[in-house]
C-alpha cells in the first residue's frame, strides 16, 4: 500500500489567512488513533486562534477541534477501534500544541478516549457537530471539584450525574436554565442535561424554539423578550424543582446581567460560563468557566456516545451547514463563523 500524502490548512502567524500545503503524515502513539478526516467543524474558538494566536504553542500551527472520518491507524493499547471504523473525535491541539492534533488536515491524531464509533446511519457531516460541544457539556455539568480553566479562573463543579441511556430517564427533581440554547454548546448542554434527568429551561432566539425543544428543553423563552428574566424566574419556581443554576453559552455583557438577576431572585446557584464569569458575583453564586478538554468526558465517549447516537437519544444538533468541500474552504468557514451563526454549526467536508 502506498503511503498517503497528508495536507493541512496551516496558520503561519496570528492574523494570517490559512494556507493549504503538505503536512507530515501523523503516526498513532499509544492510546491514539489517526483519522482520515471526511468532515471538520468550525468553532468560535478557531477564530480567536487564527486572529489572536490564543492557545497557539508553536508557529506555524494546525488547529481545529472536531473531526469525523475513518480510522487510518490505531496506536498501542487501543482496543475499542480498528482501522476502517467510522468515528467522530475531539482533537486536542488546543492543549497539546502538537501539529498532528489539529483537525484542519486530511489526517489527524485523535485520543482514543475522545472518540466514538459513528453509526452507519449518521453521515460524517452530521456527526462532526458533536465532539467539542459534547466535551464542553460534560465539563459544564459533571465536574465534581473546581479545577483551573484559566489562571485565576476556576471551572464550575456542578457534580451532576452523567447522561443515561435509559428512556425515559427518571427525573432528578432539578431545574437548569440554559442561556443560548441554540448555540452549539447550549444545544449540547440541553441534550446532555435532559438525558441526565434534569429539567431544562432554555433562553433562545424565537426562530430556534423548535431546535431547542428537539434538544430536550421543557420550555423555551425568547432572549429578545423584555420580560424574559421574570418569565424564567417564574418558570423555575413553577417547576417545583431544586434550582441548579444557569449554563450561559454566550457569557457576555448581553447575558450575564440577566444571569445574575435570575440567580438573585432564586437564592443563588451555579453560574457556568463559556468565558471568564463577571467579577464580584454575590457569595451565593458559584461562578466558573468551562475548559472543554477534560477527562471527565472519557466515560461518555466510551459508553454513551455510540449507543445514544444509534437510539437518537443524542442528536447531531445544532444541524450542520456545509460551507464547502476541501481544506481551502476552511478559511471561508472561519469568516462565516466570525460573522456569527444562528442555530447551526459550520462544517467543511473533505
Ligand atoms: N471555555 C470553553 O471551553 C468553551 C468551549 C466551547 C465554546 N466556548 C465559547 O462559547 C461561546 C459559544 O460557543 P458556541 O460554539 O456554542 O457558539 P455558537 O453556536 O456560534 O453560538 C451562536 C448562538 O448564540 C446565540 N446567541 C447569541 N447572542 C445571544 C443572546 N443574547 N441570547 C441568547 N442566545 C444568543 C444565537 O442564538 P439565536 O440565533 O437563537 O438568537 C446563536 O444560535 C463562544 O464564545 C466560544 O468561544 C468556550
Amino acid at each position: 500500500m502506498t503511503t498517503p500524502q497528508n495536507q493541512a490548512a496551516w496558520l503561519k502567524t496570528a492574523g494570517a489567512k490559512l494556507e493549504v500545503a503538505e503536512a507530515p503524515l501523523p503516526k498513532a502513539g499509544p492510546g491514539e488513533l489517526v483519522v482520515r478526516n471526511s468532515a471538520v467543524a468550525i468553532n468560535p474558538l478557531d477564530c480567536h486562534m487564527q486572529d489572536l494566536g490564543v492557545f497557539v504553542q508553536q508557529w506555524p500551527t494546525i488547529f481545529g477541534c472536531d473531526v469525523a472520518g475513518t480510522v487510518y491507524e490505531v496506536g498501542q493499547g487501543v482496543e475499542r477501534f480498528n482501522a476502517g471504523d467510522r468515528v467522530v473525535g475531539h482533537t486536542i491541539n488546543l492543549v497539546s500544541g502538537r501539529l498532528q492534533d489539529g483537525a484542519n488536515a486530511l489526517f489527524t491524531v485523535v485520543p482514543a478516549d475522545k472518540a466514538a464509533i459513528l453509526p452507519d446511519s449518521i453521515s460524517f457531516t452530521d456527526g462532526v457537530v458533536v465532539p467539542f460541544a459534547l466535551e464542553a457539556a460534560v465539563c459544564a455539568l459533571s465536574l465534581k471539584e473546581p479545577g483551573v480553566a484559566l489562571p485565576g479562573v476556576s471551572t464550575p463543579a456542578l457534580a451532576l450525574p452523567y447522561p443515561s441511556l435509559e428512556d425515559p430517564v427518571p427525573s432528578l427533581g432539578k431545574t437548569l436554565v440554559v442561556y443560548g440554547g441554540s448555540a452549539s454548546t447550549g444545544a449540547m448542554v440541553t441534550q446532555v442535561a435532559t438525558a441526565a434527568g434534569i429539567h431544562v429551561l432554555s433562553i433562545v432566539g424565537a426562530s430556534n424554539f423548535d431546535l431547542s425543544k428537539r434538544c430536550g428543553a421543557a420550555q423555551v423563552f425568547d432572549h429578545k423578550d423584555p420580560s424574559v428574566v421574570d418569565k424564567v424566574i417564574e418558570a423555575v419556581r413553577a417547576s417545583g424543582n431544586e434550582f441548579v443554576g444557569i449554563f450561559d453559552a454566550v457569557s457576555t455583557e448581553a447575558t450575564t446581567p440577566h444571569d445574575l438577576a435570575i440567580l438573585a431572585a432564586l437564592g443563588g446557584g451555579h453560574l457556568v460560563c463559556t468565558h471568564p464569569p463577571p467579577p464580584n458575583v454575590p457569595k451565593n453564586v458559584k461562578a466558573g468557566m468551562i475548559f472543554a478538554v477534560n477527562d471527565i468526558a472519557t466515560p461518555i465517549w466510551k459508553n454513551f456516545v455510540t449507543p445514544a447516537l444509534q437510539s437518537g437519544k443524542l442528536k447531531c444538533l445544532p444541524p450542520p451547514t456545509v460551507v464547502g468541500k476541501g481544506l481551502d474552504k476552511i478559511q471561508e468557514a472561519l469568516k462565516k463563523s466570525a460573522a456569527g451563526v444562528s442555530g447551526t454549526k459550520l462544517v467543511v467536508e473533505l
